[in-house]
């Protein structure tokens, strides 16, 4: 396997509270790799460095090659990392088509808005309602995000990322909040993706759904790796059990 992402030795501390104690981590090409843990574990911290938006005190960030540390979010967003945010925030005086071709045109242009008046705006739209229909939002196209439910928010949330053709998909807890139905879709969803060459870590405390889909799995404890390898191997160590105890 090829490597597509690591971390080296990432530490930050938030006014003395250290979220982040020298985690190390490898994310293969092409794999679907879950990072788990109890709250306050160091999973988002752990993201928001990979992504850019927050900055390591000490360690390393490589995407591919290349050490990015120093670059920012939306360099690292060129180079084909995705994100989605625990909370969505879609614009809601926009359809859910045009949503889609805000986040590409933010790619492409640096000016969203821009997507929305070029000539270019038919290919744009067409190539937005192809992801919708990817995620299964096709029917939802016109829309305002306000009248759909919150799973199918958290599936725009996604397309939004995939407008700009990520290789690496970071997705932090987009099971939260959903009923066990609208959970199953999109983690089956989520897997889809994954078997259509995007790599994706994802963040979640659905450990159901987790175990059912992901290939491997990172468990992060105050800050630091307690356990890496196999769902059922990392599942069965009775240190992850006690880490867990109280939580779910
Ligand atoms: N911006 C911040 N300011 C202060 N403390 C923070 C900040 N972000 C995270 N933390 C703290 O860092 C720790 C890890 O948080 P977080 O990465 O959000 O955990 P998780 O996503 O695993 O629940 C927690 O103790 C949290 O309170
Ligand atoms: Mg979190």
């Amino acid at each position: 396997m090829n490597t597509l992402a690591r971390v080296e030795d990432l530490h930050i501390s938030f006014g003395g509270v250290a979220a982040a104690s020298g985690i190390s981590l490898t994310v293969e090409q092409g794999e679907f790799l879950a990072l788990i843990g109890p709250n306050g574990a160091g999973k988002t911290t752990a993201l928001r460095m990979v992504a850019g938006l927050l900055r390591p005190d000490r360690g390393r960030v490589f995407f591919g090659e290349r050490d990015v540390t120093n670059l920012p979010a939306h360099a690292r967003v060129r180079l084909g990392l995705g994100f989605t945010h625990q909370i969505v925030r879609p614009f809601y005086g926009f359809t859910t088509v045009e949503n889609v071709m805000l986040a590409a045109g933010h790619h492409q242009t640096e000016s969203p808005w821009r997507a929305l008046a070029s000539r270019s705006r038919a290919a744009a739209r067409e190539k937005a309602q192809a992801i919708l229909e990817r995620i299964g939002l096709g029917a939802q196209a016109g829309q305002s995000p306000r009248a759909l439910p919150l799973g199918q928010r958290k599936r725009l949330e996604v397309a939004r990322a995939l407008a700009l053709d990520p290789k690496l998909l970071l997705l932090d807890e987009p099971l939260a909040g959903l009923s066990s139905h609208e959970a199953t879709t999109m983690a089956d969803l989520v897997r889809a993706l994954s078997g259509q060459g995007i790599t994706v870590v994802l963040v979640e405390h659905n450990l159901g759904e987790v175990l059912r889909v992901a290939d491997r799995l990172v468990v992060l404890d105050a800050g630091k790796v307690l356990a890496e390898g196999l769902p059922k191997d990392v599942m069965a160590r009775p240190d992850v059990r006690q880490a867990y105890t109280g939580v779910i």
